[in-house]
Order: structure tokens, then C-alpha cells, then sequence
């Protein structure tokens, strides 16, 4: 029989934005081990709801890892305690009977607190607006392998493109800074032929939203690589740094 464990959680509530939020303690009873956290805490609003009171808001679609919705810090780790791991597939199995977590949204000052657990990361989006896209008239779609690309370019590219946008690197980091994510957006498209032509572009537009919207700098902390569900690396960052030290010095894109 699967074990099962009780646990107590001290729960950020928040009711809005301008709200004053507190910690809340909940008691998460008999919670099958081969449960995900998540599903622990549907089982806590469950219990919340029947009681009459508000359940936690927390963030969540896929629940399979791809779409970066889910993500919260328990006790001081963006996404829970397991390297590589989003927070909707974190299983309980991973905590002991009797343990006490500090579950709290993602805190960075340009992801305001919706509610609860539920942080805005539209300025996610407003970077990728301001230049993770191609768009080149490519003319019809040509015939597969007629752009050549060697095979570590395009593993280096699909790495890269890995990336969730969930925002733990942002969260992890003490300048909260989103220069993994950009990096990651911005390699993905740089090191394929087909992101060549906009790469300066690209390169200049984003990190200037970055900053625009409040994230701090990068000063090589390592906790956003270390925190990172998808195992983004730090080499991207190099690589945007050369991208945009190329981009400032070549172009006439500012
Ligand atoms: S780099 Fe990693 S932590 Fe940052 S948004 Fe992408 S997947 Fe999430
Ligand atoms: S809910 Fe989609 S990555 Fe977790």
C-alpha cells in the first residue's frame, strides 16, 4: 500500500495585488506519497472548500512539466526541492511525515502578486513581444534538410528552447533578474541559420524590455541554472551577452 503522510503548511494569502498578505498554517492530512503537489493541494482546497473558506489560488494548466504555468517557492526553493523537476511534477514521495513547508508565490518586483500563490508574468510576454519572433517573409516552406544545420548546433538550439517561461530563475536569483529566460530565448533563435538574420535585433529589443520592466542584472549567482525545472544553463547568458555586445558594436539597431 502506497504510505501515506500528514504534513502542516504555512500558506502565503494574499487577497490582491494592494492587499497586505499573510502566512496561513493548513493541515494536509493523510496525503498518498504517489500524490503530485499539487494534487495535495487540490486535496487541502477540497477540505478548505467544505469548510466554507477560500480555497489557495495557485497557477497550474498541463500539469505534465511543458506549459510553465505552475510554480511557487516551498521553503525557499522555486518549484520545491527536486533538481529539474516543475512543481506540478514534484510528488510527495519527496517529503517526510511530519514536515513543515513554507509554500510562497514567486517573489521579484516585476511579478506582482495576483492572489495567493499566483504571480503576474506578463512582462514574461511583453519581452518575447519585443523580439522572440522571426519575422522575415520566409516564402513556402522548403524542403526539409535544404538549410543545412549541424547536429550539435541544432541540439544546442533545441536545449535552449526548453525553457517554460515559469519565472523560477527570476524568482531565484537576488537581483531577480530574467537574464536566463532571455537567454534562452534569445540562443534558441541565434544559433539557427533561421534566426541569423533579426539575431541584433532581437538581441538589443529584448534585453531593453528586460530592463524597462524593472528586472535587475545578472552578477553570476548561478541560482537561476541551479533552480531551473528545465535545466536551462548559464552558457546562454554568455551567449547573450555576445549577442548584444555584437549587436550594440554592428548595428545600427538601437
Ligand atoms: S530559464 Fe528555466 S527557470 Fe527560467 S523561465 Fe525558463 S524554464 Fe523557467
Ligand atoms: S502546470 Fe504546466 S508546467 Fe506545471
Amino acid at each position: 500500500m502506497t504510505p501515506k503522510i500528514s504534513l502542516a503548511l504555512k500558506v502565503w494569502r494574499q487577497e490582491g495585488p494592494n492587499v497586505k498578505g499573510r502566512l496561513e498554517t493548513y493541515y494536509a492530512e493523510n496525503i498518498s506519497t504517489d500524490m503530485s503537489f499539487l494534487e495535495m493541494l487540490d486535496v487541502v482546497n477540497e477540505q478548505l472548500t467544505l469548510d466554507g473558506k477560500e480555497p489557495i489560488a495557485f497557477d497550474y494548466d498541463c500539469r505534465e512539466g511543458i506549459c510553465g504555468q505552475c510554480g511557487c517557492v516551498v521553503s525557499g526553493r522555486p518549484h520545491g526541492p527536486e533538481k529539474g523537476t516543475t512543481l506540478c511534477q514534484l510528488h510527495m514521495r519527496h517529503f517526510s511525515d511530519g514536515d513543515t513547508l513554507v509554500i510562497e508565490p514567486f517573489r521579484a518586483r516585476a511579478f506582482k502578486v495576483v492572489k495567493d500563490l499566483v504571480v503576474d508574468r506578463s512582462p514574461f510576454d511583453k519581452i518575447i513581444q519585443a523580439g522572440g519572433y522571426i519575422s522575415a517573409n520566409t516564402g513556402g516552406a522548403p524542403d526539409a534538410n535544404n538549410i543545412l544545420i549541424p547536429q550539435d548546433m541544432a541540439d544546442r538550439a533545441m536545449d535552449a528552447a526548453a525553457c517554460i517561461g515559469c519565472g523560477a530563475c527570476v524568482a531565484a536569483c537576488p537581483n531577480a533578474s530574467a537574464m536566463l529566460f532571455v537567454s534562452a530565448k534569445v540562443s534558441h533563435l541565434a544559433l539557427l541559420p533561421q534566426g541569423r538574420p533579426e539575431a541584433a535585433k532581437r538581441a538589443l529589443s529584448m534585453v531593453k524590455a528586460m530592463d524597462d520592466l524593472c528586472f535587475g542584472n545578472c552578477s553570476n549567482e548561478r541560482e537561476c541554472e541551479a533552480e531551473c525545472p528545465k535545466e536551462i544553463t548559464i552558457v546562454n547568458i554568455a551567449r547573450l551577452n555576445r549577442e548584444f555586445i555584437k549587436a550594440g558594436l554592428f548595428s545600427s539597431v538601437v
